[in-house]
């Protein structure tokens, strides 16, 4: 799982009903309780009689850390109603495996077991993950059932395609826990930047000598791909132009590779008509070599010397623009922070930058920065990346001109 969906805040405390139904699927529903939990999430799970059969109540008990509710007529619960008393005061049911019974049934309104009953008698939002063999999923009638729900406001999640238990290919893969959680996550964002395009930089530049050679450095991405899901969850049309990283391109975000400095403007350019603001997260190399050789460069033994060229500064010139975006730029220090950040920030007349000190950051998964603006100085707590990227457009979307 990605480190960038953990603990991110927005599914903190949140009441989440975890239903299993029968299905193969039914054993990655395991990981995802753990999932959500880890996400802050207080998850209570609703196992079906099919879904006991794939997984123990005692599996699902010892991740949630709470009784796992199996019958409709356990007289333990609150007023001898479990389907009351599970679905009270819940952000969201998300039925994951749903297998094609279950979604018949919920299509029908029924409530013949807890699930069931428990889904009819809601008032939040109601999330399915179809699980199930690709012949099912097709048929007419399973089509019908989804269509019904999704009339009636149910969200369904998938299914994914791809080799199935049963040997054949084809739709019908419940989704992995990561997406999962990814779905719930963006649902419960707030869309603080929902009708705006947005315009990220990420990753390093790997600057040509020859064409197995090239100048790079150590910046992972993180950073700016977790800026970049955190702009999409929060509603944006999110474009992440990224130099060479080994991250997968985060939900929803549409992503231009660009390996040197100059590609990276070019791609930058051509999207950002229509741009409302431009992140510069990318750590730029501000200098490329003058040739790039044709071939692979031969050793003779003798000192080499390279001639390097400064590369254009994608941010200055973006943000020089008579129509320029509303523009962020990132600065990484390993000295005197505040000084050379608000510096950087008159310099290349930004509304708004994050510093942070090269000892923080680099590399890891948490972070400690400040973000500047015309109103002063504003410290973040240190936290996991996901997390500053998600106060950051906050701070930004309070900044930003109504649209
Ligand atoms: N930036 C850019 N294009 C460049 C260089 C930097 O868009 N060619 C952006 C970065 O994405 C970041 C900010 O500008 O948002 C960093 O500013 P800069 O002054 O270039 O930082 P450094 O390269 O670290 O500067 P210095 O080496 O002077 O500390």
């Amino acid at each position: 799982m990605e480190n960038y969906i953990h603990i991110i805040g927005c599914l903190r405390g949140r009441k989440i009903v975890l239903g299993v139904s029968g299905g193969i699927a039914a054993y990655k529903a395991a990981a995802l309780a753990r999932e959500l939990g880890r996400m802050g999430a207080d998850v209570h799970v609703a196992l079906t009689e099919a879904g006991a059969r794939f997984v123990s109540a005692l599996t699902f008990q010892a991740l949630s850390g709470h009784r796992v509710w199996t019958s409709l007529w356990d007289g333990s619960a609150e007023n001898g109603m479990p389907h009351i008393a599970l679905g009270r005061g819940a952000d969201a049911i998300l039925v994951a495996p749903a297998s094609a019974d279950i979604i018949a049934r919920l299509a029908h309104g029924r409530a013949d077991d807890l699930l069931t009953a428990l889904c009819l008698a809601r008032d939040c939002p109601l999330f399915l993950a179809p699980a199930m063999n690709r012949q099912m999923w097709e048929n007419p009638a399973t089509q019908r059932n989804v269509a019904t729900l999704r009339a009636d406001g149910v969200i369904i999640l998938g299914p994914d395609e791809g080799g199935q238990a049963c040997g054949e290919t084809g739709p019908g893969r419940m989704l992995e826990p990561g997406a999962l959680c990814e779905a719930l996550l963006a649902f419960f964002t707030p869309r603080l930047l929902a009708g705006r395009k947005v315009v990220v930089t990420a990753g390093p530049t790997f600057e040509a000598i020859d064409p197995v050679r090239g100048i790079t450095n150590s910046s992972s991405g993180k950073m700016g791909y977790a800026i970049a899901a955190a702009c999409a969850r929060s509603g944006a049309e999110t474009v992440l132009v990224s130099g060479p990283v080994a991250l997968p391109a985060p939900a929803g975000v549409r992503r231009i590779e660009a390996a040197s400095a100059l590609r990276m403007r070019d791609e930058v350019l051509a999207v950002l008509p229509g741009a409302d603001v431009f992140i510069a997260v990318a750590a730029v190399a501000d200098y490329r070599p003058a040739q790039t050789a044709g071939h692979k460069l031969k050793k003779s033994g003798q000192p080499m010397r390279l001639e390097l060229v400064p590369n254009p500064d994608i941010l200055a010139e973006v943000a020089a623009r008579p129509d320029a975006p509303f523009c962020v730029g990132f600065a990484a220090e390993s000295q005197e922070l505040d000084a050379y950040a608000e510096n950087k920030r008159r310099a290349k007349r930004l509304p708004m930058l994050v510093g942070n000190l090269l000892a923080d950051s680099v590399g890891g998964d948490d972070n400690t920065v400040v973000i500047y603006d015309d109103a002063g100085r504003h410290p973040l707590p240190r936290a996991p990346k996901a997390l500053v990227a998600r106060q950051i457009v906050e701070h930004l979307a309070r900044l930003l001109p109504a649209g």
